[in-house]
């Protein structure tokens, strides 16, 4: 098998390539704008990378494209103070660079496994979110954080529709917040500069205090980058078809947690390491207005649980990991191995 892999340098595509090198026999072709995530693969005989812009460095896509048998574009910006305050720069990479892709493989008749969000789900009122039923619910337009969710949700139509209509084989996943080793880089102090896991670390190390927006009372299912990974592991694998035309959220529904109650937690894990302790005892948590935090094009989500029932039934997947488990394997990488 080939894979193709663009924004390999993310969380995702680092941790998938390592995970493909050590567990199977398959070539990767690899590009990103650098490789810092990348130190375990980029040696190895099997990781073909090219440093490069996806908007750029078009002929060397194409030509790997047709090259290849299953093409995975990971490259997007997923930080939500991003949505509020740059959103141009959310549409032209996330939903323009990537059409171009989507299109490419239609023409070459290339799998296509592309990452949708728990984002398109919006507002949604639903106990848990059904990929075939539940309804995809944003804001007004004023509220540009919704630019990044319609702009993934028009990307989920057109490969739907490419595929009903033009013979795309695809399979799209949903990640609901999956964290992990290589999140995002925990000392970059802007606020909302990161998502909420890697924001909240960096936050207790410097002895910060953290920030819960609208008093954190917001959950979220946080999900365990090995879970996430296994789960895509076997949509590229793709046994008797199993995820092919298909629509999967990846997430840990039995991990539904307060933000407020996942600072709590740090602060408990991170106060186990010695060296950490003061800076861990010096953090309170404090509330802030979302409008004051993000901006006044922000809205948020209360509640996102997803129904795994599917991936359960094609792809026979569920999550393992539990929060507490993952969280310590996360702090181990970043406080131990950094
Ligand atoms: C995220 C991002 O949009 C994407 O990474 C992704 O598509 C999706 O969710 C996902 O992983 O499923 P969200 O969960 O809202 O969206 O983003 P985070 O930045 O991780 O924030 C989670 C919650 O923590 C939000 O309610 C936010 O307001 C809150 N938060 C964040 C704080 O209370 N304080 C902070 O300092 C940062």
């Amino acid at each position: 098998m080939r894979v193709l892999i663009l924004g390999v340098n993310g969380f995702i595509g680092s941790n998938l390539s390592e995970k493909i090198l050590t567990e199977t026999d398959w070539q990767i072709d690899a590009m990103d704008l650098s490789s810092d995530k990348l130190k375990n693969c980029l040696t190895h005989p099997r990781f073909n990378f090219v440093a490069g812009d996806i908007t750029l460095q078009k002929d060397w896509i194409t030509e790997r494209i047709q090259n290849c048998d299953v093409v995975l574009p990971l490259v997007a910006i997923a930080t939500p103070a991003t949505y509020v305050q740059n959103p141009l720069r959310v549409f032209e990479l996330d939903f323009e660079a990537n059409l171009d892709i989507i299109r490419q493989c239609v023409r070459f008749g290339r799998r296509i496994i592309f990452p949708s969000t728990s984002e398109v789900y919006g507002m949604c009122t639903d106990q848990e979110f059904d990929e075939e039923t539940s309804h995809l619910v944003t804001g007004p337009i004023n509220k540009e954080r919704w630019i990044y969710s319609t702009s993934k949700q028009l990307l989920d139509r057109v490969i739907y529709a490419y595929g009903k209509h033009h013979n795309l084989n695809y399979t799209l996943f949903r990640p609901f917040n999956w964290y992990g080793p290589r999140l995002d880089n925990i000392f970059n102090s802007k606020p909302g500069g990161s998502r909420v896991l890697s924001q909240f670390i960096g936050n207790i190390l410097r002895g910060e205090n953290i920030m819960l927006v609208d008093g954190g009372e917001q959950k979220r299912c946080f999900t365990y980058i090995e879970d996430g990974i296994s789960a895509l592991m076997k949509m590229i694998e793709n046994k008797n078809n199993c995820a092919e035309r298909n629509i999967f959220n990846v997430g840990n529904p039995h991990e539904n947690i307060s933000i407020r109650e996942l600072a709590e937690l740090l602060i408990q894990l991170i106060k186990n390491y010695p060296e950490h302790h003061a800076a861990a005892t010096r953090t309170q948590l404090v509330n802030v207005d979302a409008a004051e935090y993000y901006g006044a094009g922000y809205q948020d989500v209360t509640s996102r649980v997803p129904s795994v029932s599917r991936a359960k039934k094609y792809l026979d997947w569920q999550p393992m990991v539990n929060i507490k488990n993952g969280l310590q394997e996360t702090l181990k990488f970043y406080l131990e191995t950094e």
